[in-house]
């Protein structure tokens, strides 16, 4: 159950300006139009605004100023709490998710959970998604358009199950992705059921928490079997590699129940996030043919320099999560306003990426920008920030890089629309309207 203590009203008057339209309609707009509505609200009340949100009027602080966000991300994990920033997530996934909890059991799960993150674990997991990814290609139709974020999807949500969760077993793996592809299809009447806990007996609530359940027995089954594998030390997944971490720590060790709670957290954040950048830079290539060339001469010549700037330039002008969020257990000065326990700050992914304070002619999709060196702190991060930026950067960022090879040398890519596409909202994330409709054919001389 999803549970935001109200703040009384003369907070308010300490409180950084914004709008005063009701509630209800800030928290639609918030929800379905957050890339037009917060630009809109920066331009008026300028780089710290609030806006309130359904249930219980909780006051959102959103920050477009870098100093502001260097604020958040360094201050102290006892103050600014992502965990209960992220309560939202809770009922999918889980109480000891690493994106749920804060301060000591943050640190510990983290820490258990970083070695399958980190060098020599990703170079490990590279080839299986090259021979996903290879796979994949394989399949796209030539010279007929079709939606790039669903052929995405589809390829990110097998990394999933088959780098992450470690399952290669084809009727294991066919009893799974339905489940996984329903779980993570979540919607917003779902999302705003949470709020609204005894909504969870009826209707769609209901038929969820059904897949979800169903989803978690076969989770639990893979962990159990998996605990007893004989081959476990040679095994190159994820789930594997935490279960050799937790036989290295003894009583520290994730539960079963926590190793649930981080898998569903990995499905979750992992899979749309990586899909939709995907489509944005293969998008983004396709409708440019002079950056379509340079990318296919780095992938052709092994430059990963440059097919990583592709990506941080996709991540950059398309962030799929707009904005992060800190909840404060305590006063604290932000922006020169003191802000009271209680309300939520948002660091402003988009904003601060679309500014041109920030990015030379922002709304150009340049990947050489990132060849010269880093961007200024605080101006590019897709990825927040703090002790609590995302876990997996390094993975999707390989992914990314492994995937757009595989497509890069390979085919020649068009888009159907060669106008710039415009973004909805799915879940929590930012995702391309139209699906970023691409077309392919074979480049001269390959097949
Ligand atoms: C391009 C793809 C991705 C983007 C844009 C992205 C973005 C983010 C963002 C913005 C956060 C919140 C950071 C904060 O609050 O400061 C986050 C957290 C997280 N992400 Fe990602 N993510 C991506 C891919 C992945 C992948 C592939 C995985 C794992 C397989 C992953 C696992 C996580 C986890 C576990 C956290 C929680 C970290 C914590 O609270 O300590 N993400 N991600």
């Amino acid at each position: 159950m999803v549970t935001t203590p109200t703040l009384p009203k003369t907070v308010d008057a300490a409180l950084p300006p914004g709008p005063t339209w009701p509630v209800v309609v800030q928290t639609l707009l918030f929800g379905q139009y957050r890339p037009r509505l917060l630009p809109l609200l920066r331009r008026r009340y300028g780089d710290i605004f609030t806006v309130r949100m359904a249930p219980r009027n909780r006051r959102l602080i959103v920050l477009a100023r870098p100093a502001d966000i260097r604020t958040v991300f360094t201050g102290p994990a006892s103050v600014f709490h992502a965990g209960e920033g992220n309560v939202i997530l809770g009922p999918i996934m889980g109480q000891h998710s690493v994106l749920l909890v804060d301060e000591d059991t943050h640190v510990r799960v983290r820490r258990l959970l970083m070695p399958a993150f980190h060098g020599a674990a990703l170079r490990g997991y590279q080839q299986v998604v090259a021979d996903l990814a290879e796979a994949e290609v394989d399949r796209w139709p030539s010279g007929r358009p079709f939606a790039s974020h669903d052929r995405m999807h589809a390829l990110t949500l097998e990394v999933i199950l088959q780098v992450v969760f470690g399952v290669t077993d084809e009727t294991r793996l066919a009893a799974m992705r339905p489940l996984v592809r329903r779980v993570v299809d979540i919607g917003p009447l779902v999302l705003l059921g949470w709020f609204y806990p005894k909504l969870q007996g009826f209707g769609p609530w209901r038929k969820y928490l059904a897949v979800q359940e169903e989803l978690d027995r076969l989770l639990y089954a893979e962990i159990a079997q998996r605990r007893g594998a004989t081959d476990l030390a040679d095994r190159g997944d994820v789930l594997s590699r935490l279960l050799r971490v937790g036989a290295e720590e003894g009583a520290d060790a994730l539960t079963d129940a926590e190793l649930r709670d981080q898998l569903v957290t990995l499905l979750l954040a992992g899979h749309e996030t990586t899909a939709t950048t995907l489509a944005w830079a293969c998008h983004d290539l396709a409708r440019d043919p002079a950056q379509l060339r340079a990318a296919q001469r780095a992938a052709d010549e092994g430059d990963d320099e440059y097919l990583t700037a592709v990506v941080k330039e996709s991540l950059r002008l398309h962030p799929v999560i707009y904005e992060v969020a800190r909840r404060l257990t305590a006063p604290v000065e932000v922006g020169g306003y003191q802000l009271p326990a209680g309300v939520t700050v948002l660091p402003g992914i988009g904003l601060v990426q679309a500014d041109e304070r920030n990015h030379i002619h922002p709304k150009e999709f340049r990947p050489e920008r990132f060849l010269a060196g880093q961007p200024a702190a605080n101006t590019w991060i897709p990825f927040g920030g703090g002790v609590r930026r995302c876990l997996g950067a390094g993975f999707a960022q390989m992914e990314a890089i492994v995937v757009l090879r595989a497509i890069l040398t390979r085919f020649d890519l068009r888009a159907e629309n060669p106008r710039p596409e415009s973004t909805k909202a799915r879940n929590i994330t930012q995702v391309p309207a139209g699906g970023a409709r691409i077309m392919v054919r074979p480049r001269a001389g390959r097949s």
